[in-house]
């Protein structure tokens, strides 16, 4: 029998009682979804799954997406993107940088993605206590808590993300490689809503980020600036954000329209990190 302890924070809960690695049936499939709508973040602990498993898994949820980035799946698996800070033979064998601002995944394609589901086979420590924590930030709960008149001013906006934003920025570990042309083709800027409903729950959520948007559609850069910076320093105050301290075999699923996450580099080898992401493909705003 599944059960479920709730977070105390905005968004996440454990849920107990699954093992992943036996297909749950059609039942506790469904109440996982229902349970990942309403707490937006969810995650089970102790799994042990091959990398067969996390995909099967996964596909139960529709279809998975394929990272621009081939360079940092893992090899002969499509589906699994890797981000680690481990070098093997001389080369990253996955991701060392990955989200260390605040953003949501795939939000920079005209189709961004529906959620993801994260695993960690190897969580860095240090005395102990881990280290490599991931924050996330519920984007209703920071709709609801702005206030009416920028509900109302932002409501029509469109905004646009672009992939190249969050590629170049200024790095804390690592330096990535140029990207091709043909990479930079596959990820022109796309222009959202600024406000989503969310395509299950109908919940409104803020659909701008730190990481990939640089303007506000239809008002000067100033004036675009100055009203993208007050949504973003809103939408990740602290009583809107869960911490999730990670251990090795958690397996854990965000929603990419109703939270964002952000990375926290506070580790570095031979403090290992190694963690395994599969992508749900999602529909157009
Ligand atoms: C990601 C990501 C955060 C982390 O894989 O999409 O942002 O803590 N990762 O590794
Ligand atoms: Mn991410």
């Amino acid at each position: 029998m599944l059960s479920v302890q709730k977070a105390s924070t905005a968004l996440g809960a454990e849920i107990l009682g699954v093992d992943l690695s036996k297909e749950p049936d059609e039942r506790t499939f469904q109440q996982i979804v229902e349970l990942w709508h309403k707490h937006e973040v969810v995650f089970f602990r102790n799994q042990t799954l091959t990398p067969e498993q996390h995909v099967a898994f996964s596909r139960r949820f529709g279809e998975l997406e394929h990272h621009v980035r081939t360079d940092v799946c893992k090899p002969g698996y499509p589906e699994i993107l890797v981000v680690s800070n481990i070098i093997e033979n001389g080369k990253p064998i996955g991701s060392q940088d990955a989200g260390l601002f605040w953003h949501s995944d795939l939000c920079y394609k005209a189709e961004p993605s529906r959620g993801s589901l994260f695993y960690a086979r190897e969580v860095p420590r240090k005395d102990g206590e881990p280290l490599g924590d991931t924050m996330f930030a519920s984007m209703t709960t920071a709709f609801d808590a702005l206030p009416e008149n920028t509900k109302k001013r932002i409501s029509g906006l469109k905004a646009v993300n672009s992939y190249l934003k969050a590629y170049h920025c200024d790095r804390k570990s690592g330096q990535r490689p140029p990207l091709t042309e043909e990479q930079k083709k596959k990820v022109p800027d796309v222009e959202h809503p600024m406000i989503r409903a969310h395509p299950f729950t109908g919940r409104k959520c803020v659909f701008v980020n730190e990481g990939y948007t640089i303007r506000i559609n239809g008002l000067d850069q100033a004036e675009s600036d100055k009203l993208l910076a007050e949504i973003l320093a809103h939408i990740t105050k602290p009583e809107f954000v869960y911490r999730h301290k990670w251990q090795d075999g958690d397996f854990l699923m965000w929603d990419n329209c109703s939270t964002q996450h952000c990375a926290i580099a506070d580790y570095s080898l031979p403090q290992r990190r190694l963690m395994e992401r599969t992508t749900l493909r999602g529909l157009a705003p």
